[in-house]
């Protein structure tokens, strides 16, 4: 157990530190244009890092600088929250905000957003942690393998027989003990083990069976409100069972690993830091906010909008959370929201909302221009997604410029003429494109693939040109 106590310091997120700039840069490598939106969540993010720095009560004052990003489907609103949490090793978490507006659910699953993004950050963290203990847990795991292959009570027993030799006075042929031997054979397993000669051996293990049979009955939705459960609440009550269960050398090994990783690592910090690290950097993305956006009382679903808003309030005001894990405060965490607000405008929120979210970007719908850089420039851009698939089938693929320029293009058009679902259309449109050249291999030889302008004005044309097909296909 020794080794893994850390300070909070080490245990910082490693791009914490971010400059503005440099968390625009990095953004840069994924999502093209918006270079507003960008600016404000780098600013958000650094401005978390500055709140840490200042004095412990006027700290405790300064609030997350919340944000609305509004713009149409498909330009990246979810991406750039999505890319910012993975940059600053945040746990993340997105909801729909439309969600809570289901019967039964108002005013129950806001809070569980935190709960789950508390499990997550446990989970994260624990990976982490997992992962600095590995090379313990491996040598630990290989000795109990060891005690699987060459069981201790068989120690025993020869050392038993030993002793009635020693006792019957009958003469050990040479000076070697059969502790020595015993160490030897074990040795000689262990070299065995490690150079993998074992691993389709049988062995027998004490497996932890999860059922818990009469307390799944119970399984209570009523106290899962409460996010806990009634195993958690019992579960070191209940002894454990356990079964023995053959399987492979191999297959122990994944067991053993993690039950020895797990031993390694005090769940108590894990959680702890979980906890900190949700409280201070953990992000909320909440989506279709729009869609309970409204105010107007009377029938209807917009009864309920309100409602809503209003559950979802104290929870990004900041409030006391009760998870599995011990109370989580939301202070601190930094609530993304978006949408579209086609027919709601952000002021249809409620004004304690609205004064919650005091940073308001709207991101612009992306061009023809913007297109062409989405499908060649981000690191997981389309152009280069294909071509790595393609190359795992031994077909070098080109687009020309030209053939890009015609996605971008046409993508454009679609979007016009259909509906505009913005940088998505890519997706439909380089999948119909392709779909010839993915099916035939690699039945079909070919080794390079060189696609035109030609190739794609005569591959989609006529699907673009009729309405109805465009519809499906595009
Ligand atoms: N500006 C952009 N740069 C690069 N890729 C983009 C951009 N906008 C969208 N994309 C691509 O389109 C996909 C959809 O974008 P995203 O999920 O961010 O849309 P959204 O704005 O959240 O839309 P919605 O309002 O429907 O949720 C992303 O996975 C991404 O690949
Ligand atoms: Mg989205």
């Amino acid at each position: 157990m020794a080794g893994i106590h850390r300070t909070k310091d080490s245990d910082e997120q490693k791009n914490d530190g971010l400059t503005p700039r440099e968390i625009v840069a990095e953004l840069d490598k994924y999502i093209i244009s918006q270079n507003k939106a960008k600016k404000m969540v780098a600013i958000a993010l650094r401005n978390r890092w500055r709140r840490r720095k200042v004095k412990d009560d006027l700290r405790e004052e300064i609030m997350p600088n919340n944000i609305i990003l509004i713009g149409p489907t498909g330009v990246g609103k979810t991406e750039i929250a999505r890319r910012l949490a993975r940059l600053a090793e945040a746990p993340f978490i997105k909801v729909e905000a439309s969600k809570f507006t289901e019967v039964g659910y108002v005013g129950r699953d806001v809070e569980s957003i935190i709960r789950d993004l508390t499990d997550l950050a446990v989970s994260m963290v624990k990976t982490e942690w997992v992962e600095k203990v590995q090379d313990k847990a491996k040598e630990a795991a290989e000795e109990r393998l060891l005690d699987l292959l060459y069981p201790k009570s068989k120690m025993r027993v020869e050392n038993q027989g030993r002793q009635q030799n020693v006792r019957s006075g009958t003469e050990l042929p040479s000076e070697e003990t059969p502790e020595d031997r015993q160490e030897r054979t074990r040795e000689k397993l262990k070299n065995q083990l490690l150079e993998g000669k074992l691993e389709s051996r049988t062995v027998e293990l004490d497996v932890a069976s999860d059922a818990h049979p009469m307390l799944q009955i119970f399984s209570p939705i009523g106290i899962e409100e409460m996010g806990l459960n009634i195993q958690d609440l019992f579960g070191g009550m209940v002894p454990q069972k356990r079964k023995k269960r053959k399987m492979s050398v191999s297959e122990a090994r994944q067991i053993l690993l993690a039950e020895e990783a797990q031993k390694l690592i005090d769940m108590e910090k894990v959680v702890a830091e979980a906890i900190r690290r949700v409280e201070e950097s953990g992000i909320v993305f909440l989506d279709e906010i729009d869609k309970i956006a409204g105010r107007e009382e009377g029938a209807g679903p917009d009864v309920s909008r309100e409602g809503v808003q209003r559950d979802i309030l104290p929870v990004v005001e900041g409030t006391n959370v009760v998870t599995k894990y011990g109370m989580v405060k939301t202070d601190h965490i930094l609530f993304i929201a978006s949408g579209a607000f086609h027919v709601s405008k952000p002021s249809d929120l409620i004004p304690e909302l609205q004064g919650r979210f005091p940073i308001r970007v709207e991101l612009n719908s992306l061009s023809t221009e913007d297109f062409i850089r989405i499908l060649t420039e981000p690191e997981n851009a389309l152009v280069k997604q294909y071509t790595a698939l393609l190359a795992t089938e031994g077909v070098k693929v080109t687009f020309t410029r030209g053939a890009i320029q015609e996605i971008a293009r046409t993508a454009t058009e679609v979007n016009d003429r259909a509906e505009n679902i913005g940088a998505r259309r890519l997706h439909t449109i380089m999948s119909a494109l392709l779909e010839d050249v993915l099916y035939q291999l690699p039945d079909e030889s070919m080794e390079v693939v060189k696609i035109t302008a030609e190739d794609v004005r005569k591959r989609l044309r006529n699907i673009v040109e009729d309405e109805d097909l465009a519809k499906y296909i595009l």
